[in-house]
């Protein structure tokens, strides 16, 4: 197994396996390069649902996946597809965001396999949360480390967005009250793996911070979309028939681009259930 990282901040490819036949020992090496370089991409494995399903499954418990229907045979793999007359329509994962993270058990990792991709656009971003949390100053770190975040899929999930999903022909996703509902986890976190000191938050679902009034939060909260989201922060993935991108949820925001009207896109989605995020 060769290693080669992508950017000189995160991110590497893994060279050398299949992941549809790992060992229990390259199992253990593919999960720590997972766990620290955060974004990990495998090449030509073109894994079939049922093969990603079971990769999953090794890296432990499937998560909840609301609002978002699964596949019928597959009932932890989501099909992520948008169609090539779908136009400008709605792209799955089009803002920053961790997946799921209004959840009590946000994903660890999140495992995306391309079946069919366009021939240019249709990246995908990723953002580290360790070197962005890295790149500020002590006092402003001191002085996050208290909050707690107010995750919420409302602006995503609540049923006034339905007809914003229901625009997708190829995706079922059920807006229900439960996305009204907040959680809140820490915004300096302590990765339950690596003990590494990240910030979680993303501001797709972190929509409110605690303790402070609304316009000192929407200030900070904009402040933290702008500097998780710098560039130098940041690898794109161009996607080719056949990868398989794992990323570590804990430790990362993505976003899909939606710059390939008139071409087809379809990916394949499991996320491996994590631990409550705990403070640093
Ligand atoms: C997602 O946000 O899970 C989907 C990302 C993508 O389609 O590139």
């Amino acid at each position: 197994m060769e290693i080669r990282p992508v950017t000189g901040v995160f991110g590497a490819e893994v060279l050398g396996v299949r992941l549809a036949r790992l060992t229990e020992s390259e199992l253990a090496d593919v999960r720590e390069a997972m766990c620290r370089f955060e974004v990990v991409v495998f090449r030509s494995q073109h894994l079939s649902p049922a093969e990603q399903s079971e990769f999953s499954r090794r890296l432990g418990e499937s998560a909840e996946t609301p609002f978002v229907r699964t596949m019928d045979d597959h009932p932890d793999v989501i099909r992520v597809v948008k169609e090539a007359d779908e136009g400008a329509a709605f792209n799955f994962g089009g803002a920053w965001h961790s997946d799921f993270s209004f959840l009590e058990h946000p994903p660890s990792f999140t495992i995306l396999a391309a079946v069919d991709v366009p021939p240019y656009g249709g990246d995908t971003m990723f953002a580290s949360m360790s070197a962005a949390w890295r790149a500020l100053d002590h006092a402003t770190q001191e002085s996050l480390r208290a909050l707690q975040a107010v995750h919420t899929a409302r602006d995503a999930y609540s049923r006034r967005m339905q007809p914003v999903h229901s625009g997708m022909r190829g995706m079922m996703i059920e807006c229900d009250d439960s996305a009204n509902d907040e959680r809140r986890h820490p915004l300096v976190r302590r990765h339950g793996e690596t003990g590494e000191t990240v910030l979680f938050f993303n501001r797709a679902y972190v929509r409110d911070l605690d303790g402070l009034d609304r316009s000192e939060a929407v200030e900070l909260l904009n402040f933290l979309h702008a500097h998780t989201t710098d560039a130098v922060f940041t690898y794109r993935h161009r996607w080719l028939s056949g990868d398989v991108v794992v990323w570590d949820n804990r430790s990362t925001q993505h976003l899909a681009l939606n710059d390939y009207a008139g071409f087809r896109r379809e990916l394949t989605r499991t996320t491996v259930a994590g631990e409550v995020p705990l403070p640093a």
